[in-house]
Formats: C-alpha cells, structure tokens, sequence
C-alpha cells in the first residue's frame, strides 16, 4: 500500500460544509470547474450549507462563482459539473441535517467531508457525522486557523480526535498546493550546485517576505481579531521556512517528510519578542468591523533562530504585511560577501551573491551574481532570471491540488497536529508580549522600525519583481 494515501482513497462523495459562503464563491467552485475541465473529477458533490436553496439556485451561484473569477466558462465542462452537484438543506446542530446528509450520499464507503466553515463550528459538524454513523470510513478536510495560540490548537484537536483518528483529519494550509514551494524543495535536493551551499558556510541570512499591496476592506471582521502573525506567519511562513530549512527526506512516504518539518520545527528556538516588530496601516480603524481601538498587526516583521548543525548562527527574516507597495512573495538566500582580494575583487558596488525563489505572483528562480561589464571597471551585480511559467506553463492553483489530493487522499499535502503545536510554540512569545503596534502610511514598506532588524544584514532587499 503506498503510505502516502489515507486508508479508504479515492472518494466516492464529496460533501461540502458551507458550500453557499464566500470561500466557495472565490475559490472552490473555480477549483472543481478546472479539476472537472482537466476530467480529474469522479465523484458526486454534495452541498451543504442553512440556507433554504434549490438545486437550481445552487447551479446558478457555481456558474457565476466561476464567471467572478474570470475563469472562462466552457458549458459543455459546466454541464458536468453541474450534473454532480446536489443540496442539503439544515442547521449544523440538528441531528436532522446529518440523516438528509447520510440519505443523499447513499451509502458511500469512502466520503470526503469539507468543512469550509468558522472554526467554532468544526466539532458540531463532526459530532453530527459521527452520530449518523458516517465518520468511520470518511476523512475531514477543514480550514484554518487552527487556533489562535498553542493552548487553544491543543483544544481543538482534542474536540475533534474524539471522532476522528489524526489520520483522517486534512489540515488544509493553501501554502502546501502551491508549486512555488515544491520548487524549494526540488531546488535544493534534486541539485548537486546548490545543496552543498545551503547552509551556515554559506549563507548570511534568509529573507522571507510576504508582501500584498491590497488591504483587508470586506474581512474586517475576520480580520481584527486575527492580525498577520496569525493569519499567514503561524501557518504560511512556516510552511516556507519548512522548505527552505527542512533536511531532505529520506523517503517519500508521508511520515517521513512530516517527521523531516517537525524535527526542524522543533529545532526553531521560540521567536525572541525582542526581534519582532508589529505595524498597523493608517486607516485601519476606518475599515468595516474593525474596533476603533484596536491594537492589531497588518504588518509585523521578525527574526527566527535556528538551533541546528545546518543553520545555527543563520537569522531568518520573515516581514508581511498588508497596503505594502507591491503584492510579492519571495524568499531570499543573502550569501556570505567574498574575501577582499588583493587585485581588487572588492568594490563598494558589488553585493554578495543572493538566490531567489519567488512563490508569488509568478514562480521563478534568480540569481544575483557578481560578474564583469563592459560599462564597469570592477565585477557589478547581474541576475540570472528563469520564470518557471517559460519552462511547462502556469500549474494547477493550490485549491486544485488540495481538494484533488482530499479527494485521492494523499496526506503529505496536509498539515499534521504536531507540526500545527511547534509553530504555534515558536510564535507563542510573540503572542504574550507582542508589544506596541507602530504606525505606517499605506504603501510603505511597513514602519521604520522592522529596518533595525535587518540592519546587520544589509538591510531588507526589495522584491525581485
Ligand atoms: C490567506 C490569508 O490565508 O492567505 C489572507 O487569510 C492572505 O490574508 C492570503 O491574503 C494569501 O494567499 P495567497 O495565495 O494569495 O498568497
């Protein structure tokens, strides 16, 4: 059996929790419409959400879903679509819901349960299936947070382990679909150049920056209660710092390259408050279902240790942030600077070697270099640049591969509790003692403050764009 797949793959019904939301509306509709377009989907989808809809209803919100995403519709592969879908109607806390749920899956043996709904809701939902008997052979796939902090992570896994096994619990973190970060991954181990310099003989420091140019108007009230350590460091950053510092698995099952993530976070000294800077945009107050005090990050910056053989004495720098000047997500090997040679190698224009993987908007790969021009007397900065999307085209969105890999159950895509506890650990500090947020002005690079963290490392290199 290949442990990569849960017992009981591939699904034979798919039930979506939530399916009249918002998540639906922008991405999960889209996502089904592209799997059923590239015919990777088998299954009947079942709705399932209280508001009083018809099937017809729930048609017309999958094609416009589709349509609002500016995904070209093709009616021949909605027709499909829309042939599997089908509706329930009911309150998660009725017992009711869950036997209109086991009567339209018919006796599947192997259903996919999505849970696109708040947190809070997560262990009614799965009370309910496990009461109508339909938990045993399924698996449940649900959204984050996982949390707001280590205790509270703690207790809700516990809620939920009293009826489910961990392995049919799919922690879905968007981060994992996405091919930039498989790309980390490959880069490293699959490359004889560049392993042997991925490490403290050779690195200066890593930046990891997460940038969006956008703010949070229409998720206030999500927003506030949350702040960017929470909402993409905890989870999404880590599962990049994971690829960029994770030692290779020695096998490719699923334990394997979950125990490679947890043994490096588990080397990750607890973020030091100290090095960690929080920003929040002017207007911020204004947005709808914001406080009007409120003290939340839209920015923060910070610097993590890590405690090991490979990278011990290596900072690294992760910002984010909201209404920043560009939408960017990159990561940023700073190499050691060469030695000071006799004939001049050094000059006040050359910069030490950098390599770059970008995850967002476009993956690519660049790398900065020191090399002789003829408009330049000494080696000057030159970039080798490779777009991934020159090399094979755009790949699936992250929604695609997740809600394929819950549908053939394939773990390795998905987060495990262990790993969800020692990220929330490393931050833990930074939860107790967050200290003052700082003010900066929409489309700056976030207060002045988060520069002094960098300071001994050449400062925050701009995106490569
Ligand atoms: C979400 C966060 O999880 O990730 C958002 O809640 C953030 O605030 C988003 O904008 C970023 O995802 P992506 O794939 O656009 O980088």
């Amino acid at each position: 059996m290949n442990a990569d797949v849960a017992p009981g793959a591939s699904a034979d019904v798919l039930v979506i929790f939530g399916i009249t939301g918002d998540l639906a509306r922008v991405m999960t509709f889209r996502s089904l419409y592209r799997l059923e377009a590239r015919g990777l989907l088998e299954c009947p989808i079942v709705g399932v959400a209280v508001d009083d809809w018809t099937i017809e209803q729930l048609v017309a919100r999958a094609r416009s879903s589709i349509v609002g995403t500016g995904e070209p519709l093709d009616e021949e592969v909605f027709g499909r679509l829309a042939a599997r879908l089908d509706y329930v109607q009911g309150d998660f806390a009725d017992d009711e819901t869950y036997t209109r749920v086991a009567a339209a899956i018919r006796g599947a043996s192997s259903p996919v349960f999505y849970l696109e709904i708040p947190p809070s809701l997560f262990a009614t939902v799965v009370k309910g299936l496990a009461g109508a008997g339909l938990t045993e052979r399924g698996r449940v796939v649900v959204e984050k947070p996982f949390g707001h902090d280590l205790a509270s992570a703690q207790e809700l896994a516990a809620e939920l382990h009293q009826y489910l096994d961990e392995s049919q619990l799919f922690r879905i973190d968007h981060y994992l679909g996405k091919m930039g970060l498989e790309e980390i991954v490959y880069l490293r181990f699959a490359n004889t150049m560049l392993e042997p310099v991925w490490n403290r003989n050779f690195v200066d420091s890593v930046q990891i920056t997460m940038a969006e140019e956008f703010g949070i108007a229409g998720r206030g009230h999500f927003y506030d209660p949350v702040g960017a350590l929470r909402d993409v460091v905890v989870n999404h950053l880590m599962q990049v710092v994971a690829a960029v510092a994770m030692e290779a698995p020695a096998h490719g099952d699923v334990g394997t390259i979950t125990e490679m993530q947890t043994l490096l976070f588990r080397a990750i000294a607890d973020a030091d408050p100290q090095y960690y800077v929080r920003g929040q945009f002017d207007g911020f107050h204004d947005v709808d279902g914001v406080a009007s005090d409120s003290t939340t990050e839209t920015f923060c910056a910070l610097r993590l240790e890590i405690e090991n053989w490979r990278w011990s004495g290596v900072p690294f720098f992760i910002r984010t942030g909201k209404l920043l000047p560009v939408t960017a997500t990159e990561v940023r090997l700073v190499f050691k600077g060469p030695p000071t040679l006799g004939f001049g190698l050094r000059d006040a224009s050359s910069r030490p070697d950098e390599l770059v993987i970008r995850l967002d908007p476009s993956t690519g790969v660049r790398i900065v270099l020191n090399a002789q021009r003829a408009d330049a007397p000494k080696p000057r900065s030159i970039e080798l640049d490779m777009e991934f999307a020159t090399k094979g085209g755009e790949g699936p969105t992250p929604y695609e591969v997740l809600l394929l890999a819950a549908i053939r159950g394939i773990r390795p895509r998905f987060t495990r509790q262990d790993t969800v506890e020692a990220a929330w650990r490393v931050m833990q500090p930074l939860i107790e003692t967050p200290g003052t947020v700082h003010p900066y002005a929409p489309g700056t690079w976030g207060p002045g403050e988060a520069d002094a963290l960098v300071a001994d490392h050449g400062g925050w290199r701009d995106p490569w764009l």
